[in-house]
């Protein structure tokens, strides 16, 4: 592989969206942010350096980042945040992945403008396992909002209520016509030829909705999923969670004339209430281009694809089961060394005194793993663990399974309260793990992408209810399991991964779902070193970013 060198100058920037002009964290005044490209077994060095009034830490969604921790970069976890007017070079390596990855802020809410697509090419002479495209096109999905996001995450903290919704959907950052005030150049315009195969990038940026994705009269093929190959399949709707992302065939029609279809999407949701966001983000599928006018109007009249309702909990559950790793390999474990049950959902704090609280019953809305409400360190745990300090954190042991169990699927338990904690899980180095996700139902049944930084692990089994551990595992599937970073813990249901230990650092793992993550649906886990100089975390650069 070669290295190669980018430089994010991390500015704040007008952009103005549905008649609204805010100036918006950006890199290099991009939004969404520039194109990251590489080939399997390159490696990266991008320099960051921090221009705006905030605290700024970057992530590379998805990438494996074997004993390169320091480069991970969620606040508090592997790094202390780059302070205004300082730098930090994100190093690493791009090892075993191929596909679409991506970039994001991860400190506070900074993640709404900051992202941007990793593209990962196959490594020089070789190629993908399905016929070379003719042309590849990242899509973002994200989400808008008139307001500061700082100021409406920071509002939601302190009254303890939910957040407000965005204003709009985007795709890589437009919101389309369906909105109010949006401008013919705020539509995302896609040019094709006929008779060709495009691959869609497609990556959920969205910080708070999993969605439908649809184009009129047209059909994907699903090749790929958090940059591993999977069996390819057929489909005319695709849903993805915050976080996810997936390379999708997309074969043009052997049209001579001009025409334009419309791309669309809107989320998913068990918990679709009154005041809940339906709204509808479309982009034009256009052939000919050149030969018709643009305009909001002549969009609007196109028929929209027909989505999935919101609500349409069958439809996620049929299309979890269709993902299959392409393999072989594919090296699922086959036996377990460490046995974890984590109950992932909402739950409450007590309104402090002198306060007016506006979260369930006047209280503050929570989100915990078993009913831990992870609290952020100052100091970042992995400096903590390499250099032996903290060492509470590392000895006092995050629980196996629930503390207090429940019908975790049936009405909720007395005590809705969370408690709060910093604590980690420690794992002995290439040892083996399943966890069981088990979604609960309090507070509003929502799905929980669940994101692990530092692995892709298997995804062995899936089910609504609750999670029997006599009889669910036998149907665990250990042969072709889907290797994937985030999977959508289903509302009243649970998710069973594998995967090996086999990355020393520490490492987080999280809802992202972006105010269930700030409401503490986060923990992490750390792995030990193995006893070979190449089984250990490697030192952290000179420029680590102080607290
Ligand atoms: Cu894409 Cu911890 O996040």
């Amino acid at each position: 592989g070669v290295t190669r060198h980018y430089k994010f100058n991390i500015r704040m920037h007008n952009v103005t969206r549905l008649c609204g002009t805010k100036s918006i964290v950006t890199v290099n005044g991009k939004f969404p942010g520039p194109r990251i490209i590489a080939r399997e077994g390159d490696r990266l060095v991008i320099k960051v350096v921090n221009h705006v009034p905030y605290n700024i830490s970057i992530h590379w969604h998805g990438i494996r980042q074997l004993r390169s921790g320091w480069a991970d970069g969620p606040a508090y976890i592997t790094q202390c945040p780059i302070q205004t007017g300082q730098s930090y070079v994100y190093n690493y390596s791009i090892i075993g992945q191929t596909g679409t990855l991506w970039y994001h802020a991860h400190v506070s809410w900074i993640r709404s403008t900051l992202y941007g697509p990793i593209v990962i090419l196959p490594r020089r002479n070789t190629s993908y396992p399905f016929l070379k495209p003719y042309k590849e096109v990242p899509i973002m999905f994200g989400e808008w909002w008139k307001a500061d996001t700082e100021a409406v995450i920071n509002q939601a903290l302190q009254t303890g209520a939910g957040p407000n919704n965005s204003d709009a959907y985007t795709i890589n950052g437009l919101p389309g016509p369906l909105y109010n005030c949006s401008q013919p150049k705020e539509t995302f315009r896609l040019n094709v030829k006929p008779g060709k195969t495009y691959m869609l990038r497609l990556i959920n940026a969205a910080l708070n909705d999993e969605l439908f994705f649809k184009i009129t009269n047209h059909t994907f093929t699903v090749v790929d999923a958090d940059a591993s190959y999977v069996k390819p399949f057929e489909t005319d709707t695709i849903y993805i969670t915050p976080g996810q992302t997936s390379n999708v065939l997309l074969k043009t029609k052997n049209l001579t004339s001009n025409a334009r279809f419309l791309m669309a999407a809107r989320p998913y949701s068990t918990a679709a209430s009154g005041t809940f966001d339906n709204t509808t983000v479309v982009g034009v599928l256009e052939y000919n281009r050149n030969t018709m006018q643009f305009s909001n109007t002549s969009i609007k009249n196109l028929p929209l694809p027909p989505l999935p309702a919101i609500n349409a909990t069958s439809y996620v559950a049929n299309w979890t089961n269709k993902f299959r790793s392409l393999g072989p390999p594919v090296n699922v474990p086959q036996t377990v060394q460490n046995r974890y049950f984590f109950t992932v959902g909402l739950g409450n704090d007590l309104c402090p005194k002198n306060q007016t609280c506006q979260g369930p019953n006047g209280t503050k809305f929570a989100a915990s793993v078993n009913n831990i409400s992870f609290s952020l360190p100052t100091t970042a745990l992995l400096q903590a663990r390499f250099f032996g300090k903290s060492n509470s954190i590392f000895s006092t042991n995050f629980p196996t399974s629930p503390l207090h169990p429940f019908n975790y699927t049936g009405p909720p338990p007395n005590n809705t309260f969370v408690s709060h904690g910093t604590k980690v899980v420690v794992l002995p180095y290439n040892t083996t793990v399943e966890l069981v996700m088990q979604g609960t139902t309090i507070f509003g049944a929502e799905n929980h992408p669940l994101h692990l930084h530092g692995f892709n692990f298997y995804v062995v089994g899936q089910g609504a209810g609750n999670f029997n551990s006599t009889t669910d595992p036998a149907n665990f599937n250990l042969v072709d399991p889907v290797e994937r970073n985030t999977v959508g813990v289903p509302s009243g249901g649970w998710v069973a991964v594998r995967f090996r230990a086999d990355n020393p650092g520490v490492w987080f793992m999280h809802c992202h779902i972006e105010i269930h993550l700030s409401w503490g649906l986060r923990m992490a886990w750390a792995v030990m070193d193995g006893k070979l100089p190449n089984q250990k975390l490697l030192p952290p650069p000179s420029d680590l970013p102080k607290c």
